[in-house]
């Protein structure tokens, strides 16, 4: 029997190889991790994984995970658990939806075009500067308003979200027996507090806003308080942007990897954007390719590389008993790359089913994505609006390998940005035959 913690090394080096690993090495549906003084129990079958994502949220729901970032994000959707969780999760729901970013359309057309004219003119893509930045655009249009907020409101908020992220990872990944000072302790809490009173200031005027959007009415509509409403719109911001920022370095590493691929989902962006109307978003669900595309991608690179679940009252699943205070992973990572449950994991592949119980890139269950829609309309739009105007040649040295943060990061990487030349039409062909 393994000693408590001694997976901690190997976690550290490398946690995405670990689970992969584990799972491939067990015959179980649970592969146990000796990340603490108990077992952790990883889920290596897929219907079982549903099972427990979709399991009553009174006997396995988020756990102490949440406990510890509650005080640096606040309460909200994303750290809250049982009827708290529930009620808010369905008045956000019914206002954070496809429907939120179609109404925005035009604006979200506008942006992309933007971050395509500023590429074109610096030449130059870097990830970590650019894509974020776009992500955190789109999604305070739908989460703010189209006009709701300036543009020196978003550079303040980037700012101000960013030191809440680096507290929650800090927080997620820190050792107990690793001493923190007094002092280092102290600057700590004051950045975190002036970054959650520019959030709050910018929420303010947002709400002051005629321009304020459906998200912000539906969550005043549910009664929410000044600080519910202000750690909600946290909450979706600090969920929205990284998760889709890093997906878009995949979709431009994909892109600059393989031309011929970039000019055939062009030619499918050329018929589809002309067509694309105000509040009409019906021919961006028929475009194929892109949406192939965009899935592999996910299935590849899924920014919710894992997630957890605590056992609040003694369960049986499947046959293994679980007692109070157990934790339970589904690893989507690990899931999308098992080689017994998908014909070479590893590569990108455009003609893939996606009916697969193992394809789990917004979860399942009561804590499924709430932003699942928003996110596949804004990627979807991101690679068509990208494909018909830019090329990208990839000027980092080296294969682009996930980083393993609260979320799976794209590294930091620089491509080089020209325009779509139009002698490249035509040269789809040889790729469709
Ligand atoms: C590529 C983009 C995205 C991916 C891959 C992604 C993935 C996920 C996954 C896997 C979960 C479930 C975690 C769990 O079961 O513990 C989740 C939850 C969540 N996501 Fe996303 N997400 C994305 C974009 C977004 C966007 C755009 C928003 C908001 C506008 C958003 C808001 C949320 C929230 C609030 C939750 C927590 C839901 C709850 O606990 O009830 N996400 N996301």
């Amino acid at each position: 029997m393994p000693l408590p913690f001694s997976d901690v090394p190997a976690f550290r080096r490398d946690p995405l190889a670990l689970l992969l690993h584990r799972a491939a090495s067990s015959n179980s549906s649970f592969a146990p991790l000796y990340l603490g003084l108990r077992p952790l129990w990883l889920v290596t079958d897929p219907k079982i994984a549903r099972a427990v994502l979709k399991w009553s949220t009174a006997e396995i729901d988020k756990g102490s995970l949440v406990q510890t970032i509650r005080p640096l994000v606040g309460k909200s959707l994303l750290t809250n658990t049982g009827a708290d969780h529930s009620n808010v999760k369905e008045a956000v729901h019914r206002h954070v939806h496809r429907n939120s970013a179609v109404a925005n359309l035009d604006r979200m057309i506008g942006i992309i075009n933007q971050f395509v004219a500023r590429s074109l003119v610096d030449r130059i893509l870097d990830t970590d500067r650019d894509l974020p930045l776009l992500a955190f655009q789109l999604a305070c249009v739908v989460v703010f308003g189209h006009e709701a907020t300036s543009a020196a409101d978003r550079t303040l908020l980037v700012e101000a979200v960013r030191t809440v992220e680096a507290s929650v990872a800090a927080s997620m990944f820190r050792l107990p027996f690793v001493p923190r000072w007094p002092g280092q302790m102290r600057r700590e809490t004051q950045k975190l507090d002036a970054a959650r009173e520019t959030i709050e200031f910018v929420i303010r005027r947002v709400r002051a806003s005629e321009h304020k959007s459906d998200v912000i009415k539906g969550l005043e509509a549910a009664g929410l308080d000044d600080e519910a409403l202000a750690a909600e719109v946290l909450g979706l911001l600090i969920a929205g942007h990284h998760t889709t920022g890093a997906t878009m370095g995949w979709l431009i590493h994909h892109l600059a990897d393989d031309p011929e691929l970039a000019e055939m989902i062009a030619i499918e962006a050329d018929e589809v954007l002309e067509s694309l109307e105000e509040n009409d978003d019906a021919r961006l669900k028929q475009a194929q390719l892109s949406h192939a595309f965009v899935s592999e991608i996910l299935r590849l690179y899924p920014a919710g590389w894992w997630t957890s679940r605590e056992v609040f009252k003694p369960v049986e699943i499947a046959g293994k008993k679980f007692a109070v205070g157990d934790t339970i992973m589904v690893a989507p990572w690990q899931l999308h790359r098992d080689a017994r449950l998908w014909f070479q994991p590893n590569e990108l592949r455009l003609d893939r089913s996606y009916n697969e119980a193992a394809y789990l890139p917004f979860g399942v269950g009561a804590r499924a994505c709430i932003g699942m829609s928003i996110a596949w309309f804004e990627l979807q739009l991101f690679v068509l609006q990208v494909t018909s105007a830019l090329r990208f040649k990839r000027l980092t040295v080296g294969a682009p390998q996930p980083k393993p943060s609260i979320t799976l990061l794209f590294p930091s990487s620089r491509y080089e940005v020209s325009t779509r030349e139009p002698a490249e039409h035509g040269q789809s062909a040889a790729y469709q035959n």
